[in-house]
C-alpha cells in the first residue's frame, strides 16, 4: 500500500475500522506531509508532541470559521462548540481556560472518586448476564459522572445522553446533512437547558461546577467569562466528557478481555490501574485527531516549510504507535517504561478533563474485573464509524 492510498483509507469506513496499518505506512513515508485539499498530516510522536505545544500555532476559531463558512452560527450545535475553549485562541483562550481551571480543580476531581465508584458499582450490579457493555456501562457511567459534576438532576440524564451523542458529530471532519441537522437541534436544546440551569444556580448556588462557573461570570461582571462563553463551555464540558470517556471504557474492557493474563494481574493488583489506563490510552486512543493552524510561515528544517494559515492534522493514534518512541508498538504492555500517550492533546489546549477521565477508568476497570470475574466478550462488537472519536457503539459481553 502506498502512503496516498493509506491516507485515503482513513477517510473511508472500512479503513477506519483498523487505522493502524495505514498509520504505519504514512508514518514511514514522512513525519509531516501535505495532502491535496486536506492540509498537512503529522504522523510521529516527536513531531506531534512538539507541534501540540508550539505557542505559534492556533486552533480554528470563530474568525477562521467566518472565512470558510459564513453561516456557521446558524447551526447551534456548531456554534456552541466553536464558542468554547476548544476553538479559541489567546487572549480569550487564556482568560477562559483560567476561569475553567480555577473551578474544575484537582480537588473537585478527587472528590468525585466515591461518586464514580458508587455509580460504577450500581451499574455493575444491574448488568444482566448477557448484555451490551456500551449501553449497560460505558455510556451511563461518564454521563452520570459529568451530570453529577455539573449538577444536572438524575431525571434529566437520559435526555442529556441523546443530545450529547447528537452534538459530538460536529467534531468530525465529515458528516451528513441529517447529522448536522440533529446537531443543530441538540445545540439549541442544550443551550436552552443550560440557560435555565444557570438561572437556577444563580438564584440558589450549590456545590456543583455550574454554580462555580456562574460565580466566576457574575463576580467579574462577565470579564472572566462572558455569558456566551459560560454557555458554550458548559455544553463543551458535557460533550467532551462524555463520548470520549465512553470510548475509553469500551475499548479498554475489550483490550483487557483480549489479554486475560493482563486482566488477571489488574484484578489481583488494582494499584496497577494508572499504568494500565495509560497503556490503554496509548494502544487505542479514544481521540484520534487534534488540529492546529500555522499563524505564519513555519520552518521545520529538512526543507519542510509550511505557509501561513496551513491546517495541520495531528494523527494522535499514529503518534501513540510510533516505533521510534515505543518499541514493539502494536503490543499491549502496561509495563512499558515512561508511557506518555498524546491522547489528551498537548500544550495550552491539553484536555481539561484528563484527570477526571483517568480517574473514571482507574476506578472502573478494577471494579469490573473484581465484581465480574467471569466477564467475557461474546462477539466482536461494532465500532462507531467516526474518524476523530474512536470507540464502540456496541460490545456484547457475558458476565456469567
Ligand atoms: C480537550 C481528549 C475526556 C474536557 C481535549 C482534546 C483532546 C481531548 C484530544 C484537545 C487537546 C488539544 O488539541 O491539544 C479527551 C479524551 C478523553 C477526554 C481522550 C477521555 C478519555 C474529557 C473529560 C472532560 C474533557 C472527561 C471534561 C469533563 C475537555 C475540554 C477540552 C478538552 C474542556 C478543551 C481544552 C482547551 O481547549 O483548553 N480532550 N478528553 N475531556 N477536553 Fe478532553
Amino acid at each position: 500500500m502506498d502512503y496516498q492510498t493509506a491516507l485515503a483509507s482513513l477517510f473511508q469506513a472500512e479503513g477506519r475500522l483498523d487505522p493502524y496499518p495505514a498509520y504505519d505506512v504514512i508514518r514511514a513515508h514522512a513525519p509531516i506531509f501535505p495532502a491535496a485539499d486536506r492540509g498537512w498530516f503529522v504522523t510521529t510522536h516527536a513531531l506531534t508532541t512538539r507541534l501540540l505545544r508550539d505557542p505559534n500555532l492556533r486552533l480554528a476559531d470563530a474568525a477562521a470559521y467566518d472565512e470558510f463558512w459564513p453561516d456557521w452560527r446558524e447551526n447551534r450545535g456548531v456554534a456552541s462548540i466553536v464558542g468554547s475553549l476548544l476553538h479559541s485562541n489567546p487572549p480569550d483562550h487564556t482568560r477562559v481556560r483560567r476561569a475553567a481551571a480555577a473551578t474544575f480543580t484537582a480537588r473537585r476531581v478527587a472528590a468525585m472518586r466515591d461518586v464514580i465508584a458508587g455509580q460504577a458499582e450500581d451499574l455493575i450490579k444491574a448488568m444482566p448476564t448477557s448484555t451490551d457493555f456500551v449501553s449497560a456501562f460505558a455510556y451511563p457511567l461518564p454521563i452520570g459522572v459529568i451530570c453529577a459534576l455539573l449538577g444536572v438532576p438524575e431525571s434529566d440524564r437520559l435526555w442529556f445522553r441523546q443530545r450529547a451523542a447528537d452534538l459530538t458529530v460536529v467534531l468530525e471532519p465529515v458528516s451528513t446533512e441529517e447529522e448536522m441537522r440533529l446537531a443543530d437541534v441538540a445545540g439549541r436544546e442544550l443551550e436552552d437547558y443550560f440557560t435555565g440551569l444557570i438561572e437556577e444556580r444563580r438564584r440558589a448556588p450549590r456545590e456543583d461546577l455550574t454554580s462555580a462557573l456562574v460565580a466566576v461570570h457574575d463576580d467579574t461582571a462577565g470579564a472572566g467569562l462572558t455569558g456566551e462563553e459560560l454557555l458554550s463551555n458548559l455544553v463543551l464540558l458535557l460533550i467532551a466528557g462524555f463520548e470520549t470517556t465512553t470510548n475509553l471504557l469500551g475499548t479498554g474492557i475489550r483490550i483487557l478481555l483480549e489479554h486475560p493474563e493482563q486482566a488477571d494481574r489488574l484484578r489481583a493488583s488494582p494499584e496497577l490501574a494508572p499504568a494500565f489506563v495509560e497503556e490503554i490510552l496509548r494502544y487505542d486512543s479514544p481521540a484520534q485527531i487534534s488540529g492546529r493552524i500555522t499563524t505564519g510561515p513555519l520552518d521545520l528544517g529538512d526543507g519542510i516549510r509550511l505557509p501561513a494559515g496551513a491546517p495541520m492534522t495531528m494523527l494522535l493514534g499514529s503518534a501513540n504507535r510510533d516505533p521510534a518512541r515505543y518499541p514493539d508498538p502494536h503490543r499491549f504492555d502496561p509495563d512499558r517504561p515512561n508511557i506518555a500517550p498524546v491522547s489528551f492533546g498537548g500544550g495550552a489546549h491539553y484536555c481539561l478533563g484528563a484527570p477526571l477521565a483517568r480517574l473514571e477508568a482507574q476506578v472502573a476497570f478494577p471494579l469490573l474485573l473484581s465484581m465480574l470475574p467471569r466477564l467475557s466478550l461474546t462477539g466482536p462488537g461494532e465500532l462507531r464509524d467516526r474518524l476523530v472519536l474512536r470507540g464502540y457503539a456496541t460490545l456484547p459481553v457475558s458476565t456469567g
